[in-house]
């Protein structure tokens, strides 16, 4: 696919204000740093589209971009960071999931994780999450400029094994790297596979 426009449209923490002109959404998310921002922008071709920082936390809201006046890409907040207060992640937790459970045009959710660890319990309860509200969601496997092709396979293997401990099948996997651009194609092809279906 060929990315002729993004553009930013709207931020907010409050799903009603987000766009209703049933455009369809793809939305990105997994822990605080796993490179969902970087991704975006990877993926249009731009350096700042999304805001990203080398600081986890760096997005706090749910941005809206859109591509080619056609679908949205949205960049959403990560989970997981151990300096998020209580409270904050609370309310993370509230404005997510109602973002996730209750937009009828979200068509797939992108779930990042570092490729450089083994399974770690809050992607596989989150991916628990998605299958039990019955959310469509693939596995996007970030930053594989940072190990070697076959650490990459082990720990990809890992993470296949832990799922299929649980459930029949495995959701469409992708890897990628923000630096190179490697998984560029294979993920902008499945969004336009999607939309044209
Ligand atoms: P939050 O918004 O805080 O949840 O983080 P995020 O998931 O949006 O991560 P972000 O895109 O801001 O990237 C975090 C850090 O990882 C930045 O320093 C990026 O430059 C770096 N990064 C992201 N993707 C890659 C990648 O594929 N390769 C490498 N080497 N670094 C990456
Ligand atoms: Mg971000």
């Amino acid at each position: 696919m060929i990315i002729k426009e993004a553009k930013f449209v709207i931020s907010n923490t409050d799903i009603k204000l987000c766009p209703t002109d049933g455009k369809p959404e793809y939305a990105f998310i997994g822990r605080s740093n796993v490179g969902k921002s970087s991704l975006i922008n990877m993926l249009v071709d731009k350096k700042d589209l999304a805001k990203t920082s080398g600081k986890p936390g760096k997005t706090q809201l749910i941005n809206h971009f859109l591509i080619n006046d056609e679908w949205y890409l949205v960049d959403l907040p990560g989970y997981g960071y151990a300096k998020a207060s209580k409270s904050s992640r609370h309310q993370w937790e509230k404005f997510i999931s109602e973002f996730l459970t209750k937009r009828e045009m979200l068509i797939n959710i992108f779930v990042l994780i570092d490729s450089r660890l083994e399974p770690q319990k809050i992607d596989l309860e989150f991916m628990t999450w998605c299958a039990e509200e019955q959310l469509p969601f693939s596995m996007v496997f970030t930053k594989i400029d940072k190990l070697s092709s076959s650490a990459l396979q082990k720990n990809l293997a890992a993470y296949k094994k832990e799922m299929l401990k649980y459930w029949e099948t495995l959701p469409p996997v992708f890897t990628t790297s923000s630096e190179s651009q490697f998984g560029r194609e294979k993920i902008l092809n499945y969004i336009e596979q999607i939309n044209t279906d």
